[in-house]
């Protein structure tokens, strides 16, 4: 098969890299000449695990490659793919879809003999209907079928995730679409990925479903947390007991600081927005997004607290920046959120991420940053923990402590426990677990 994928971020390059890596022929296009000349010399935009070796591997093969003449690429195509950016609107928190548009009349402008044209784009319902409209009223001569086929990669673990899919949704009725989408997923099926033929509009729901029910479940766990650290509990141990009960399943169910990230909070506030416009309002989602906004101020408020109700010229180390560990992305990362709650105390930051500092640099530029966990804390009044990343999982605390001002440590992600921390003389805080007060602190420091 050859294929043109329309936009070549996480999404395009990684589906882009996969696909040729199945032995198809891949045209990877982007707008962004600077993006295109880059990875034509092999370096890759995005820290994505393996995605550097598989993008040279197949470039070197010659099935893999990069432009941004989006016209030949298209007309040399039996399946196009459009993978181009459906951010939140600004305003209206509708998605906004005009990439998508404009890039549906520049392939109808190109499409030549038949030609499967595939919105990989997270988009609301009805939108493949739309780029069908724009493509007939732009080429009324074009031969071209188009289907949905929403993706459900997770960055960190995109190419595993891509490679290994738990199903492959693919929206369209069209025989002959059917037939060449089968092919161009036929190495993956192979393998027994369960693949599911539906209409479009159904695929369409179906992506912006599972993301908003995973995002439900966050917050969900989240506001159990919230509740643990009112009544006594443990948020770990209760998610475990839920877990546990394989209709509900045991993912997506870590309190933590709120969800971020490029996927869920845009896609839950558009499907709030859907919901809205076809009179059926999705009123479980809509609380979802009023939960995780208020959320990860509310983290920065629980700084505050570990401090002693003030952080005014303190120093504050944040350890960990991006959205999630494992990938660079800072898009509506809650690390944002805590750092400007904690500035507008009259904090002043100092942080160290090991793959986002780049991304991060360019979103926060009032906080300072630290080549590692331990220059970041030299000096710090509290160490706060906002993502996971390995590197962070076993601290010296030793060092720590006789590296900071005051020995206190707020993990946001639960990667501690109580009893590994406070021997060493760290007041420890975390989410939805026994919390002690500042008594239970003086009495325990002093046994
Ligand atoms: N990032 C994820 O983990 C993920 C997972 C599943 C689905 N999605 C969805 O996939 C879509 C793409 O997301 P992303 O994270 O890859 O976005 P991205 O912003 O990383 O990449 C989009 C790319 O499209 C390019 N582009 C825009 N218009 C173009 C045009 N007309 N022609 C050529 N290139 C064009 C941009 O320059 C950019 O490089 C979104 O709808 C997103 O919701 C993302």
């Amino acid at each position: 098969m050859r294929i043109a994928m329309i936009g070549s971020g996480y999404v395009g390059l990684v589906s882009g890299a996969c696909f040729a890596d199945f032995g198809h022929f891949v045209t990877c296009v982007d707008l962004n000449q600077g993006k295109i000349d880059a990875l034509k010399r092999g370096e890759i935009p995005i820290f994505e695990p393996g995605l550097d070796d598989l993008v040279r591997e197949n470039a070197a093969a010659g099935r893999l490659t990069f432009t941004v003449g989006l016209a030949d690429a298209v007309r040399a195509a039996d399946v196009v793919f459009i993978a181009v950016g459906t951010p939140s609107r600004r305003g209206d928190g509708h998605a906004d879809l005009s990439y998508v548009y404009a890039a549906a009349a520049s392939i109808a402008e190109a499409a030549d003999g038949f030609t499967v044209v595939v919105t990989k784009s997270t988009v609301p319902v009805g939108t493949g209907d739309e780029v069908e409209r724009i493509i007939r009223a732009t080429n009324p001569k074009a031969d071209v079928v188009v289907a949905s086929n929403p993706e459900f990669l997770r960055e960190g673990a995109a190419i595993e995730d891509f490679k290994h899919p738990d199903r492959i949704v693919i929206g369209t009725e069209d025989e002959r679409g059917r037939g060449v989408m089968a092919e161009v997923y036929r190495p993956l099926y192979l393998n027994q990925a369960p693949i599911q033929f539906t209409d479009r509009r159904t695929a369409e729901i179906i992506k912006y479903a599972s993301n908003a029910f995973l995002a439900m479940k966050i917050a969900f766990i989240n506001e159990v947390a919230d509740l643990c650290e009112k009544a006594g509990g443990n948020v770990q141990d209760v998610a475990r007991g839920m877990g546990l009960d394989n209709r509900i399943g045991s993912k997506f169910l870590n309190a933590g600081p709120g969800f971020g990230g490029s996927c869920f909070p845009k896609d839950t506030l558009a499907l709030a927005k859907i919901g809205q416009d076809f009179d059926s309002p999705m009123r479980l989602v809509e609380t979802t997004v009023a939960i995780n906004d208020q959320r990860k101020r509310a983290m920065g408020r629980k700084v505050i607290g570990a401090c002693g109700g003030s952080v005014r010229g303190k120093t504050i180390s944040i350890l960990g920046l991006t959205f999630k560990p494992n990938t660079d992305d800072m898009r509506e990362a809650p690390s944002i959120a805590v750092i400007q709650a904690l500035l507008d105390a009259g904090a002043r930051i100092r942080a160290h991420d090991p793959e986002g500092m780049a991304a991060a640099k360019e979103i926060l530029t009032n906080i300072d940053y630290a080549d590692d966990p331990y220059e970041a804390a030299t000096g710090a009044d509290a160490l706060v923990i906002v993502t996971e990343w390995n590197a962070f999982r076993s601290l010296d605390f030793e060092r720590l402590k006789s590296l900071m001002k005051a020995p206190v440590l707020v993990d946001l992600r639960n990667i501690y426990r109580l009893a590994e921390v406070e021997p060493h003389g760290f007041t420890y805080e975390s989410v939805g677990r026994p919390v002690r007060t500042p008594i239970e602190h003086a009495l325990a420091a002093a046994e």
